[in-house]
């Protein structure tokens, strides 16, 4: 089933001048040509078997429910021995599909996409315990008339819980809280105005009715679904990763506010105690000026969560073109490659994971409207894109101990590899 969207904004700007950049890419040189004869998921065992990164590097994609592209199976389930390891339900893990009626869970759908990424031999990351998009309609509508006091203390505790506990110790994360913060934060905010200001649920009555008592009136819904995340790892014996994940956020595109809404929101919660691991960084991007962020200021974003003593991830990338001309699909991909570097040569991001494994199950298509969209790896039919032989490239590269490339996606007037 693919449901339809609820109140997701759009994370995407669109710029009216047209630039092309000339880039240059690692899949020029010559030592990078002839990649097709390997795969990304022998690259990416060379690098855990170093142990290039400490801890493995995780190279991953979303999963759909099989009901969504049946026709796809067969592919599906070779790329997911040969290219990722590591697999994100793209819904079928979300708060409307493990809670269908209230205190009733069903984690088949969530645990059956689980089961196929072990038994292909990946990793599994979870998404999401909270978010005010695709909730349950039970709790959407209000039909029940929640308190917010029954919210806080039973309805959140209870979801977070049984879904941690009951998807297991093997998960590597969970993205425990996920866009919580307003599109409309500006630079100065207290971390309630930039979560109270977002103008939707949960900050709004959830009945959708302004005069209706507010339920998420501050940000406590975020440290009690964190804690609950917490209790819920330590009964199960489990070292997962706790995330908060978002999108506009973990550079400069398209404005530094809503990061820095997020770093308020780690430090506040680490200096009151609430464990969170690390900040998801969403990554829906598209190949137009200022419309991603500088290689320089994703790695700065890295390291400022290094500083701090937490894991940055890349949770959702996908960047859609504006045309279909070579120069458009150059410059994408050196667009993946960049941000795939910032994190491959930090020492705190270990999840990099795109959203959707391939051109026709894209969500772009569903969301953006201008473009010819295409922003994965893979085209419509299944066959790898210059994108895709770039990010090999740049796998290739870490995994032989190559220095990092200069940041390609910003031309080369600033940069020829
Ligand atoms: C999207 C899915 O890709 C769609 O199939 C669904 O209709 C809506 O949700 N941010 C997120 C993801 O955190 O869960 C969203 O996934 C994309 C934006």
């Amino acid at each position: 089933m693919r449901p339809t969207i609820a109140f997701l904004a759009l994370p995407i700007v669109v710029h009216a001048a047209s630039f092309t950049p000339e880039v240059s890419l690692l899949t020029d040189l010559p030592h990078f040509q002839g990649l097709e004869k390997t795969t990304i998921r022998s690259v990416l065992n060379i690098i855990n078997g170093k142990k290039l990164k400490g801890t493995p590097f995780y190279f991953g994609s979303t999963l759909a429910d099989p009901s969504v592209a049946p026709q796809n199976a067969a592919w599906t389930s070779a790329r997911f021995k040969d290219t990722f390891n590591l697999a994100v339900a793209e819904n079928n893990c979300k708060w409307f599909s493990n809670e269908p009626a209230q205190g009733v869970f069903n984690l088949t759908a969530c645990a059956s996409l689980r089961d196929f990424a072990f038994q292909s031999g990946d990793a599994f990351r979870g998404h999401n315990t909270f978010w005010h998009s695709q909730r349950p309609d039970w709790l959407a509508n209000n039909t029940l008339n929640f308190t917010v006091e029954q919210l806080n203390k039973t309805i959140i505790p209870n979801a977070v819980q049984t879904v941690i506990e009951g998807l297991g110790p093997r998960l590597i994360s969970w993205d425990v809280v996920n866009e919580a913060i307003s599109d409309g934060a500006t630079l100065g905010m207290s971390l309630t105005e930039c979560v109270v200001n977002a103008s939707r649920w949960p900050n709004f009555a959830i009945d959708g009715n302004a005069s209706s008592p507010v339920l998420f009136p501050d940000s406590s819904f975020i440290n009690t679904a964190f804690l609950n995340a917490d209790k819920a790892r330590k009964k199960i014996g489990s070292d997962l990763l706790l995330f908060y994940n978002d999108y506009n956020g973990g550079g400069d595109f398209p404005s530094q506010a809503k990061t820095e809404c997020a770093f308020k929101m780690l430090t506040q919660l680490k200096s009151s105690g609430v464990p969170i691991d690390g900040i998801g960084i969403q990554s829906h991007y598209s190949a137009n000026p200022q419309a991603f962020p500088s290689k320089a200021s994703a790695h700065f974003t890295m390291d400022r969560l290094k500083n701090i003593g937490v894991m940055g991830a890349i949770t959702e990338l996908d960047v859609w073109l504006p045309d279909n001309s070579t120069e458009s699909l150059r410059w994408q991909a050196s667009i993946f490659g960049d941000i795939l570097d910032s994190c491959l040569f930090s020492s705190n991001c270990n999840e990099f994971t795109l959203w959707d494994p391939r051109d026709d199950e894209s969500w772009l298509d569903s969301i953006v409207s201008t473009g010819v969209h295409m922003g994965t790896l893979f085209d419509a039919s299944g066959n790898p894109k210059l994108p895709y032989f770039e990010v090999l490239a740049r796998l290739t590269n870490f995994a032989q101990g190559g220095a990092e490339p200069c940041a390609t996606s910003g031309g080369t007037s600033v940069c020829v590899l």
